[in-house]
């Protein structure tokens, strides 16, 4: 515990956090290369190479500590194997696991979850994610999954979940390295496709340059052009999208190191003047900070800074997920400090993230205003009436 961190709370009347929660890593977990070059973990077994969610933490997740939002990751490969290819073909083991998943979290517990296909944007080898793979949509690779293949995965997965108004559809986990317009297109071709199955879910729409909000105005060169040029001109006949922001506090914005150095309120400012122009909102669906004095205070200023703006309506901590152990999500260069999950450890058994990070610093400044009731909405506290006048293709 670090008692100075309490100090810093309650932010009270104008909070505008309505959704918040954990990302629930595991379900991407067990893809490798081994010693002999050999690639392991296609399809994986379930429950020692991956796993979705613990039932029984999620449970004292929601029921103590009262957060309503949980980001379960899946990789495309599993869902969709290589052999039939991306598309509408689903691997249905695989998906009743992650329903199960899905439906205890949003139907047992009454929380909100968010679907994520954990997979940078590339499809067809998740060994060495996040940099194997071809970029979905690529035209000039003749391996690649194409953007069609993408908008009918994603109409598939639609249609399984459109009837459950707590489930929220994150287009892709970090795009990286290809072109920004690409990105836009491949989020706007899975828009189009959600919708026309008549499904109004939330759905998070991520940008380029792993979806860093630091540098969503910002040019990387060729056509890595800036996410604000684009993004915002997402077309949604359902009104109903945020933009999907990941922002880690170290050096290099990744979250593998643990010094916390880039304040998130000075390094949001740009993306925040965006939003507010635009008329958009944000979830940030990443984010963390490993267990010193100096990482918890602007871990607390980054929440209360989401609180104090209300261009952001939701986020979920990197990371929990029941196949961590003693191995941390982020922010520690390699120690293991455990991660977010209820009772875990450091090595040795000793307090590390959960003990030291979320108990001390998330728990107290989750905001008094989590949202309960009805669908999971980007309209979310605009006082308005919520319901959505889209009406299907179908
Ligand atoms: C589908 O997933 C299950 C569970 O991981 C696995 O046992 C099975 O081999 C997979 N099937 C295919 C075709 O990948
Ligand atoms: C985005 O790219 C720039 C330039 O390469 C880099 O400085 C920045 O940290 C990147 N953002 C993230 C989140 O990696
Ligand atoms: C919201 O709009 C719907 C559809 O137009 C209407 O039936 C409902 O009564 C409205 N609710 C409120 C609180 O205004």
């Amino acid at each position: 515990m670090k008692p100075g961190l309490l100090l810093s709370c309650a932010l009270g009347a104008s909070a505008t956090i309505f959704y918040a929660g954990v990302a629930e890593s595991g379900g991407e977990f067990g893809l490798w290369i081994d010693g002999s070059g050999q690639s392991i973990g296609l399809p994986g077994r379930f429950g020692s190479e991956y796993a979705f969610a613990n039932p029984e933490t999620v449970d004292i997740l929601v029921d103590e500590h009262e957060i309503n939002l949980f980001r379960v990751a899946f990789v495309l490969e599993r869902m969709c194997p290589i052999e039939t290819g991306l598309g509408v073909l689903y691997n249905e083991t695989y998906f009743d696991l992650f329903k199960e998943a899905i439906d205890h979290i949003t139907i047992t517990k009454n929380a909100y979850a968010i679907l994520d296909p954990h997979n940078y944007m590339r499809y067809n080898n998740p060994y060495q994610q996040p940099m194997s793979g071809s970029i979905i949509g690529d035209t000039s690779d003749e391996r690649a999954a194409t953007t069609e293949q993408f908008a009918e995965f994603w109409g598939e997965l639609a249609s399984r979940f459109k009837d459950n108004e707590r489930v929220a559809f994150g287009i892709m986990n970090e795009p990286h390295d290809m072109p920004t317009q690409l990105v836009f297109d491949n989020n706007q071709a899975a828009v189009d496709a959600i919708r026309a199955t008549g499904a109004t879910n939330l759905i998070l729409v991520p940008g380029n340059n792993w979806s860093g909000g630091h540098s969503w105005t910002q040019n990387w060169g060729g056509d890595l052009l800036p996410n604000s040029e684009f993004m915002g001109n997402i077309v949604d006949p359902a009104n109903n999208w945020v933009l999907d922001i990941h922002e880690y506090l170290d050096a290099d914005y990744s979250g593998t190191l643990p010094g916390c150095v880039n304040s998130f309120e000075e390094h949001m400012v740009e993306l925040t003047s965006w939003l507010r122009e635009n008329g958009l909102k944000a979830m940030v669906t990443e984010f963390g900070g490993s267990d010193s004095d100096e990482c918890a205070d602007m871990l607390t200023r980054a929440l209360e800074y989401m609180e104090n703006n209300p261009e952001y309506i939701g986020w979920t901590a990197w990371a929990a997920g029941p196949l961590w152990g003693v191995n941390s999500p982020c922010c520690t260069d390699r120690t293991q400090l455990g991660s977010l999950e209820p009772g875990s450890t450091a090595a040795g058994g000793g307090p590390g993230l959960y003990d030291n990070v979320w108990l001390p610093v998330f728990l107290p400044n989750l905001p008094d205003t989590l949202e309960w009731e009805g669908p999971i909405d980007s309209h979310v506290g605009s006082g308005g009436n919520m319901t959505r006048r889209f009406v299907s293709k179908r």
